[in-house]
């Protein structure tokens, strides 16, 4: 059994990310700027923004934080979004979800200039990526795919079973799979909470994709042996420590692991991961802005 190091990936594609804006900058090119819209103070969102500034200053990239009150309306915001759209000093940037209540969401999503949107979430760039052409992929699917490529996983013709429907992980994983690249060349099956059946699908699996929510959901009996096992799922549970908690998956792995060719661990395994998608779709939003 291979443990996916999670970590270990994202910290040395920071470093090639890293490398390529050294390059740019020898090349007397402008440094990429992300800039991230905070709304609100939910304090996970504050957090998950904290967390992509570090990343930026770790791979030589500028990014600002806009952050506004809860009570800002719909249209304000929008305003906001198209003042990023025209500053050309401005790469890519991203609304961090959740949005207060009174916000719709998507309306705000599509306002965002497609070629902004690092987080992949316009239907310009859903839209382009169900039809395999050039645009920004979300970042957990950006992560996994850029997983199964570090461990060259091959792919090619096996059946990939992926447990969940969102549009965030599950509907992406299952495009891209089965798409015509590498990674992918899958066939692919989609389980979901009306599934029936869902352990005779996972035991035909080569490759299972954990993205259902429900924390230790795969057990042992449901994988068959020599299974590639990613694991997108973090819930919290209480546990009897410091923090008061530990993070646990979608996956039993104690069980599970023994029987997998391939498996990630939670936490370290996907997470560490989805930011280094943001990483990759803002270099390649600074390429686009080079030649606007
Ligand atoms: N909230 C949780 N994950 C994400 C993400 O990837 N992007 C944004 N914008 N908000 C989030």
């Amino acid at each position: 059994m291979i443990l996916i190091n999670g970590k270990e990936t994202a910290t040395q594609l920071k470093k090639e990310i890293a490398k390529q804006v050294e390059d740019r900058i020898a090349a007397g090119k402008r440094q990429p700027h992300l800039v991230a819209i905070l709304v609100g103070n939910n304090g996970a969102s504050m957090t998950y923004v904290a967390n992509k500034e570090k990343a930026c200053a770790q791979v030589g990239f500028k990014s600002s934080v806009l952050t506004y009150e809860a009570t800002i309306s719909e249209d304000e915001l929008i305003q906001e979004i198209q003042k990023l759209n025209q500053d050309p000093t401005v790469d890519g940037f991203i609304v961090q979800l959740p949005l207060p209540k009174h916000i719709n969401e998507q309306r705000v999503i599509e306002s965002i200039d497609p070629r902004k949107d690092v987080d992949g979430f316009h239907s310009v760039n859903v839209g382009n990526m169900t039809l395999g052409l050039p645009c920004f992929v979300s970042a957990t699917p950006h992560g996994i795919m850029e997983l199964l490529e570090a461990y060259q996983i091959d792919t090619k013709g096996k059946h990939c079973v992926i447990l969940g429907r969102s549009n965030i992980v599950g509907r992406p994983m299952a495009n891209l799979l089965s798409q015509k690249t590498y990674p992918g060349n899958c066939t692919v099956t989609v389980c979901h909470s009306l599934t029936p059946n869902i352990k005779e699908i996972t035991l035909m699996a080569d490759i299972i994709i954990a993205a259902i929510g429900v924390p230790e959901f795969l057990k042992a009996d449901m994988v068959r042996e020599g299974a590639v096992v990613i694991d997108v799922g973090i819930t919290r549970i209480p546990a009897d420590n410091e923090k008061g908690y530990r993070i646990v998956g979608d996956v039993a792995f104690d069980e599970v692991a023994p029987k997998c060719s391939y498996i990630t661990p939670v936490p370290g395994g996907v997470g560490p991961m989805t930011i280094i998608s943001l990483m990759k779709n803002t270099l390649r939003a600074a390429e686009l802005n080079d030649t606007k």
